[in-house]
C-alpha cells in the first residue's frame, strides 16, 4: 500500500518524509493555491522534495485544455501523474493521454460508476473522496470497499487511491479494505504516531534511568 501526502507545502513534507514512510505527494487546484506560489514552482519543488509520484491536477475544462496542461505537467517532471476530473472532459482527456502512455488517473470521484469509467479506460488511479461522500451523507469507506469489490471482481488494474481522508478511524479502515494508496494531510499522518501510554511509558523509562548517562558512553 502507498501512503500520500496531500499537500504542497515542502517544509511540511519534508517533516513527514522523516518518518521513512511517505510514498509520494498529491496536490489539487486549492492546494496550490494555498501554498502562494505558480503551478510550475509547485510541482517542480514538490518532485524535488520527495521520492515517488507528484499528483498534479489538471485545471482547464475542456479536453484539449486538460490534455495540452498533462503533457505540460510531465515535462516539468518526470514523476508527476496527472490528475483528471470524472467529468465527460476528464474522461475524454484520459483516454487521450493513456493512449499516449502518460501516467494518469481520475480524481474527484463520488461513484462506483465513474470509478469503472476511469478503469475502463486504464486510468493509473482513480481517487474517491471519502470525506467530501460523509460530508454529503453517504459512507464514504463504503463507497471504496465496494470500488475494491468490482475492481476485484472485473481485473482492473488501476489503482484505488482514497482521498479526502479526515481522520484515523478513516484511514484504518481504508487499510482494512484493502486500498492501493491513501492520500492524507500532513496532520492526519502525524496522528499516527503519538500515543498517551507511549508517552506515559517513555517518561516512567526516562525517570528510572534517571542521570545513568549514555549506555556507550557519549
Ligand atoms: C486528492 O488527491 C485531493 O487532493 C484531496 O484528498 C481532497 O481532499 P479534501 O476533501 O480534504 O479537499
Amino acid at each position: 500500500m502507498k501512503l500520500y501526502v496531500d499537500t504542497a507545502d515542502v517544509d511540511r513534507i519534508r517533516d513527514v518524509a522523516a518518518l521513512g514512510v511517505v510514498d509520494g505527494v498529491t496536490t489539487n487546484p486549492s492546494i496550490v493555491a494555498e501554498a502562494g506560489v505558480g503551478y510550475r514552482e509547485a510541482v517542480e519543488s514538490v518532485a524535488d522534495t520527495v521520492d515517488g509520484p507528484v499528483f498534479a491536477q489538471t485545471i482547464a475544462a475542456d479536453v484539449d485544455g486538460m490534455v495540452r496542461e498533462g503533457r505540460a505537467y510531465q515535462a516539468w517532471a518526470d514523476e508527476v501523474v496527472v490528475k483528471l476530473p470524472a467529468t465527460r472532459e476528464g474522461f475524454a482527456a484520459l483516454a487521450r493521454l493513456r493512449a499516449d502512455g502518460v501516467p494518469a488517473g481520475t480524481t474527484v470521484v463520488f461513484s462506483a460508476e465513474q470509478a469503472v469509467l476511469a478503469a475502463k479506460n486504464d486510468a493509473s488511479f482513480v481517487a474517491p473522496y471519502v470525506g467530501r461522500l460523509d460530508d454529503a451523507g453517504a459512507d464514504g469507506v463504503g463507497a471504496v470497499e465496494r470500488i475494491c469489490r468490482i475492481y476485484d471482481a472485473q481485473g482492473f488494474e488501476t489503482d484505488v487511491l482514497a482521498a479526502s481522508v479526515r481522520n484515523t478511524t478513516q484511514a484504518l479502515a481504508l487499510y482494512e479494505a484493502g486500498v492501493d494508496a491513501v492520500t492524507m494531510s500532513p496532520d492526519v499522518l502525524e496522528a499516527h504516531v503519538g500515543h498517551p501510554k507511549t508517552a506515559e511509558g517513555m517518561a516512567g523509562f526516562e525517570a528510572a534511568w534517571g542521570d545513568r548517562g549514555s549506555p556507550i558512553g557519549e
